[in-house]
């Protein structure tokens, strides 16, 4: 069936203000998402400490949080969190403080939630891992983990929505993040009694992961893939990465969501009488934000530190959480090929692997880890001398020597086999002092964006990617400049405000 409003002129191009607080006109804005901002500790003194969370989500919104009033909401899942969840955090002097509202989960719900069905189930789904001859198998512990776990915390953070939506005066706008809460929005809708527009707020999801093709979906079982797709065609908009996603979503409904009705044209799908518009928003990194942490002295020590362990050699590197989809196996296996085949470079470089510790409550994630530190042990011990470590891992989750390394790269290596964005080659450019060059899988987002500058690589191929490490290492400064230039260029043009910006005037365009 097609609605009036299927006339409508489809434009994709976002209408121009990229102020996000002039933007906003005073509408409060809530962003939802598993993961918080910040995270709590308690130093040996018993004191309260906090600091930024890990992961590309928390990289790119946290500079949009301490530029305008936000509240935040996200799960609470420790003594911590659940006794300091609630007010207002200020990570920077110069930022705005950030209103925080954890979701309290108990451990049993966070662990079907998060470890079984969000991690891996979900995760492995949309990075099409999943090696269907054996896994994934759902059990009676699965259907558990859904009902006790993935239901149950949607339903609690679309009460928290609610409960804020309700005791804010103004229209607000509801910002949903990521895979974890696919259900929330029609749970939302349905607790608010909402249904069509000029409602009390406009609802946005946006998922930073891949999106598969139509057939991919089906290896969830029907209720759990229908309660899904019924959730997300609750939002006003709803967001993916690149274009692609955007349209394998399209796919997926038109094969999963009987009774909903698709414009491609539009980019539109009309399900229980609304409207969801389909769109990509490419995200980004507050580059502002990112380029002032740079020059302090917290980064500058970090810097020095590293420096003393890479001397004079050249640098390739590689910053990413210890995940199966960014392929660091491969790439350690690729330096191995290329010290076989172009062994010049035997003594003369050093392969930083800048690592921070992932989900090692799933057993897929524990194990991958096992098998990356037993690649890198491989490769050390087969090119290794008494005075040269071909592989440097460094464990933990530090941001300020995260940008150290970043500053310091002769070649960075972002080889995922499958990844929504990738804020790493997104940062890397920004604050690289070499004129690095970026060796970057075709199968991430930001090769839609970056892959002019970079040397592009098919991320199962190791004999590939050792070409282009070596090819990374000799090649000129002439040309190094120009690709370094063209990658800053590319990222500074769209950075974090423009990807909020496009949302807030999609909705605005649509009258909500
Ligand atoms: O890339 C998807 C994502 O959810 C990011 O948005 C997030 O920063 C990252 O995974 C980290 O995941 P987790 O919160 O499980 O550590």
């Amino acid at each position: 069936m097609k609605n009036e409003n299927e006339k409508e002129q489809n434009t994709d191009q976002p209408c121009g203000v990229t102020d996000p607080p002039a933007l906003l006109n005073g509408r409060p804005l809530t962003i939802v998402s598993n993961r918080g901002p910040i995270g709590f500790s308690c130093s040996e003194e018993g004191e309260l400490q906090i600091q930024r969370s890990s992961g590309g989500l928390v990289t790119a919104l946290l500079g949009l949080a301490q530029n305008i009033n936000v509240t935040w909401i996200a799960s609470a899942i420790n003594d911590l969190e659940n006794e300091y969840g609630h007010g207002q955090y200020s990570l920077n002097e110069n930022g705005r403080a950030i209103n925080l509202e954890l979701v309290p989960l108990e451990p049993d719900v966070y662990e079907g939630f998060y470890n079984v069905i969000s991690n891996p189930l979900l995760w492995f789904l949309q990075h099409s891992m999943w090696d269907v001859v054996n896994s994934p198998t759902i059990t009676r512990a699965t259907w558990q983990a859904w009902q006790n776990g993935y239901v149950v915390a949607n339903q609690r953070f679309a009460e928290a929505v609610a409960h804020n939506v309700r005791s804010t005066p103004g229209r607000s706008i509801v910002m949903v993040q990521d895979y974890h809460l696919y259900l929330l929005p029609r749970m939302l809708r349905k607790i608010l009694h909402l249904n069509r527009k000029n409602d009390q707020l406009s609802l946005t999801h946006f998922v930073h992961i891949p999106w598969p093709g139509a057939e991919e979906l089906r290896i969830l079982p029907p209720e759990m893939r229908l309660s899904i797709l019924e959730g997300m065609t609750a939002v006003d908009v709803l967001g993916f990465q690149t274009y692609e996603d955007s349209i394998n979503f399209l796919q997926a409904v038109i094969a999963n969501l009987p009774g909903a009705s698709v414009s491609y044209k539009n980019r539109r799908i009309w399900y229980r009488n609304r409207a969801t518009i389909v769109r990509d928003f490419p995200i980004s990194i507050d580059v502002a934000a990112l380029k002032e942490r740079a020059l302090t002295e917290e980064v500058k020590q970090q810097r020095e530190a590293l420096e003393q362990s890479t001397q004079e050699m050249q640098v390739i590197l590689r910053v990413d959480r210890t995940e199966p989809s960014k392929n660091i196996v491969r790439g350690f296996e690729a330096l191995a090929e290329m010290l076989e085949t172009y062994p010049e470079h035997i003594g003369k470089v050093k392969f930083i692997a800048l690592l921070v510790p992932s989900r090692l409550d799933v057993d897929e994630y524990r194990d991958y880890h096992d098998k990356l530190m037993a690649a890198a042990g491989w490769v050390n011990s087969k090119f290794g001398t008494s005075d040269w470590e071909p592989i440097r891992i460094i464990l933990g989750d530090n941001y300020d020597r995260a940008i150290a390394g970043l500053q310091l790269y002769d070649v960075l290596l972002v080889n995922s086999i499958a990844d929504g964005m990738n804020l790493v080659a997104k940062e890397g450019p920004i604050v690289n002092q070499k004129n690095g060059v970026l060796v970057l899988s075709e199968r991430t987002g930001v090769s839609q964006q970056l892959s002019e500058g970079a040397l592009t690589i098919s991320p199962c191929d190791i004999v590939d990617t050792a070409n282009a490490l070596h090819q990374a290492l000799v090649m000129p400064e002439e040309d190094r400049a120009r690709r370094a230039r063209i990658l800053r260029t590319q990222v500074e043009q769209n950075d974090i405000n423009a990807w909020f910006c496009d949302q807030i005037n999609e909705i605005t365009r649509l009258g909500y």
